[in-house]
């Protein structure tokens, strides 16, 4: 699908930091007018006020928006951008984020500021002109705080996002830190599936995507943080995401790992941090908007098992080869088992999270994306965080794109 770009813009509160004039007070926000998110949001606005009931069909037409269905299989897969879209998505996530943060999560996120913080310390040093890109960047609270120490050659910054008020809630929040003379913020609201479908054979810097107008002679950062890399299907995301790179880009990735040795350990502490209320609620939130599943989750705790069966995974199953392409990693997709209108029950996945074993990380990417990305294994660029103390622990990697392909 091919898009138009149009802006959008938000007032910012931080009245005074570059001048008086007005214009100053303004953050373009770049939509993609035929994403389907902007349908979706207003497909559901017209309802909400009662206008356009025959263009839409609740069961069917957002139905098939929400969920994936795959042959031979009879599960309903929730779309995870979902999640997020709404405002109460992302409200629920920023609680969700909270309720699951305990001692040893803190510290993982710092690891990933931290480590961010020395990547784009390593490219300040070698490139006069930076732009980085945030893909899922929600609120972008570590690229914020990581480019603190280089804001001297970092130009541009193009958090892209599908929820409007996590994007939002960042232009607030970086407009505290930096004004405009120090590093060009371009927000961009889409679905990274119809970012990157935008890209066509001509050549890249001729696309009138933001990111990559007047960056031939730029070093392009990506960053791809916050382990959203496992709540995708891996091959398919991570492919989208290169699409949009240059040669000789650079694809920061976080992700969480476990210790190969103790999976049935590392499988038990997954299920107990992700069994919170708030965490259950965040899953649930989607299908408030679908009727038909409504009633089933007005009272979670009837049909959501939170300690035990609910959230699993499933290895060996068709299923479990649907959503993960890593062999050896642990899959937990939370799922909702509702009767559908024949009586027989369907099953419907909420979400998934997905862990892996780092070694198994390096050798899946060298195994599928031979010559056309490099892992970068100098320490300082790519690295694993595993206290020895404990099962959990994450990583962050440096992926440099070697071809167009
Ligand atoms: C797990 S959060 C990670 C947020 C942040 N990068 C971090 O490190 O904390 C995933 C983010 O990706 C966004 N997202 C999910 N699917 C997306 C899609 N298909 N296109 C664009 N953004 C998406 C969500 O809205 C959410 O803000």
């Amino acid at each position: 699908m091919k898009g138009e770009l149009i802006n959008s813009e938000i007032l910012s509160t931080n009245r005074g930091l570059n001048n008086n004039s007005v214009e100053s007070d303004f953050i373009n926000i770049s939509y993609i007018t035929s994403s389907r998110e902007c349908e979706l949001i207003e497909s559901l606005s017209k309802l909400d006020k009662g206008g356009d009931f025959d263009n839409i069909n609740f069961s069917e037409k957002i139905l098939d928006k929400f969920f994936n269905s795959f042959e031979g299989s009879e599960t309903l897969f929730l779309k995870n951008k979902y999640l997020y879209l709404l405002t109460e998505g992302a409200i629920n996530y920023l609680e969700a984020y909270e309720s699951m943060q305990d001692g040893d999560n803190k510290k993982l996120r710092e690891f990933e500021i931290h480590f961010l913080s020395g990547i784009f310390e390593y490219y300040h040093k070698n490139y006069k002109s930076i732009d980085i890109v945030s893909i899922g960047s929600a609120s972008f609270v570590k690229e914020t705080k990581a480019m603190h120490n280089c804001k001297a050659h970092i130009k541009r910054f193009f958090p892209i996002d599908v929820s409007p008020i996590l994007l939002q809630l960042g232009v607030l929040n970086f407009k505290k830190t930096y004004n405009k003379e120090d590093i060009h913020l371009n927000p961009i609201l889409g679905d990274l599936w119809d970012i990157s479908d935008m890209i066509d054979e001509k050549p890249l810097e001729t696309n009138k995507l933001p990111f990559l107008q007047n960056a031939k002679n730029n070093l392009t950062i990506f960053t791809f943080l916050g382990s959203t890399f496992g709540n995708y299907h891996e091959f398919s995301i991570l492919t989208k995401i290169i699409r949009l790179m240059k040669v000789n880009d650079v694809l920061i990735m976080g992700f969480d790992t476990f210790k190969g040795s103790s999976m049935v350990d590392a499988k038990k502490e997954l299920e107990i941090k992700y069994s919170t209320i708030d965490n259950v609620r965040f899953l649930l939130e989607p299908l408030y908007h679908i009727p038909k599943y409504k009633g089933f989750v007005e009272k979670p705790q009837k049909y959501v098992k939170i300690k035990d069966s609910t959230i699993s995974e499933y290895s060996a199953t068709n299923d479990y080869n649907l959503l993960t392409s890593i062999n050896d990693s642990i899959c937990l997709a939370p799922f909702l088992v509702v009767p559908d209108d024949n009586g027989k029950v369907k099953k419907i996945t909420l979400a998934q999270t997905t862990k892996y074993k780092y070694e198994t990380f390096e050798t899946w990417i060298e195994n599928n994306f031979k010559e056309k990305l490099e892992l970068i294994k100098n320490t300082n660029l790519s690295k694993e965080n595993m206290p020895d103390d404990k099962i959990l622990g994450n990583a962050v990697v440096s992926l440099k794109k070697l071809s167009n392909f």
